[in-house]
């Protein structure tokens, strides 16, 4: 089948950890994927990986910092004009931080790359997803979101910023707009739920000493990153969660949010606060 003929699915974070498996799994599937990255070298090299461990893979490779939240917007834009229908969009690309950030657009990285970047890119990527329906969102949370506390007014934590607590709450404000958007593209054909893949060993975390060296212990005990990536792709690809939308799911299987995911009155406060962090960058409207 060629490349035309193929359903599209686009996966950040892809030059490595479960990302670059996600990709393959999807290839292997027989979509066409498109890898996002920050470097061209290693986006370059995860598709030729993904080609010698899949043969008759169909890749390309496109650029950028998903720090940046017009970077995203542009290429998001870009892959929708090469691509106006998505059966699979994946948002894997994350970040962990032992010190608070800021990006060159004024947003507190962790909150930037993990949670307002998917929601850009989505928002990007939407006709070129509804046009693709039956499609997917997998979006790729973290069960550190289970007991995460959130507040919509300090969401980028300008005080009390933790390590742990800008992670957490990161993903549930990813968790809460997976939900909220759920809700709007019901009836559209496209579904999207949260995914925790499990402790896996990656280059997660950066960092030296002693957070360094707990993480080094942690990947000991955790999953490959292949093992990582079996949920994710189960939730892009199995027929079982063709329909399943606005769900947490941790290893194959539906459970139980954090609470206050269901909060509505919090999660429209989150969504109010997100877009106001947008309009920051954007501008209104
Ligand atoms: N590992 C775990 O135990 C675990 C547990 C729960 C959830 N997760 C989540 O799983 C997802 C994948 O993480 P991982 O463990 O595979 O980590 P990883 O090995 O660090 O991979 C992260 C991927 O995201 C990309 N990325 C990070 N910041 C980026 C940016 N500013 N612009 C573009 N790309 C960027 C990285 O690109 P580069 O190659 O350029 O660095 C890499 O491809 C994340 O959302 C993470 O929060 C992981």
């Amino acid at each position: 089948m060629s490349e035309t003929e193929k359903r599209v699915a686009v996966v950040t974070g892809a030059t490595g950890g479960i990302g670059r498996w996600i990709a393959r799994g999807l290839a292997e599937a027989g979509l066409h994927v498109v890898l996002i990255g920050r470097n061209a070298d290693r986006a370059e090299s995860a598709a030729q990986w993904i080609a010698q461990g899949a043969p008759g893979a169909s890749t390309e490779t496109r650029l950028a910092d998903l720090s940046s939240l017009r970077a995203t917007r542009t290429v998001g834009s870009a892959i929708a004009t090469s691509h106006p229908r998505i059966a699979v969009l994946v948002n894997n690309a994350g970040m962990f931080s032992a010190r608070r950030q800021v990006t060159a657009e004024g947003r507190e990285a962790v909150l930037a790359v993990n949670h307002l970047t998917p929601y850009v890119l989505t928002d990007a990527l939407d006709d070129a997803l509804r046009a693709g329906a039956p499609s997917r969102i997998v979006n790729v949370g973290s069960s550190k979101s289970d007991r995460a506390r959130i507040d919509p007014n300090n969401l980028e934590l300008t005080r009390g910023w933790g390590l742990s607590r800008a992670y957490g709450q990161s993903k549930l404000a990813l968790m809460m707009s997976t939900f909220a958007r759920a809700e709007r593209l019901r009836g559209s054909g496209v579904v999207a739920n949260v995914v925790h893949p499990g402790l896996v060993a990656t280059g997660l975390v950066r960092e030296g000493g002693v957070i360094g060296a707990a993480w080094r212990i942690m990947k000991l005990y955790a999953r490959t990153e292949e093992q990582g990536a079996a949920t994710p792709l189960h939730v892009a690809l199995s027929p079982d969660w063709a329909t399943v939308t606005g769900a947490y799911v941790k290893d194959r299987v539906a459970v139980a949010p954090n609470p206050r995911a269901l909060d509505s009155a919090l999660a429209s406060a989150v969504e109010s606060s997100t877009r106001g962090l947008l309009a920051q960058v954007f501008g209104a409207g």
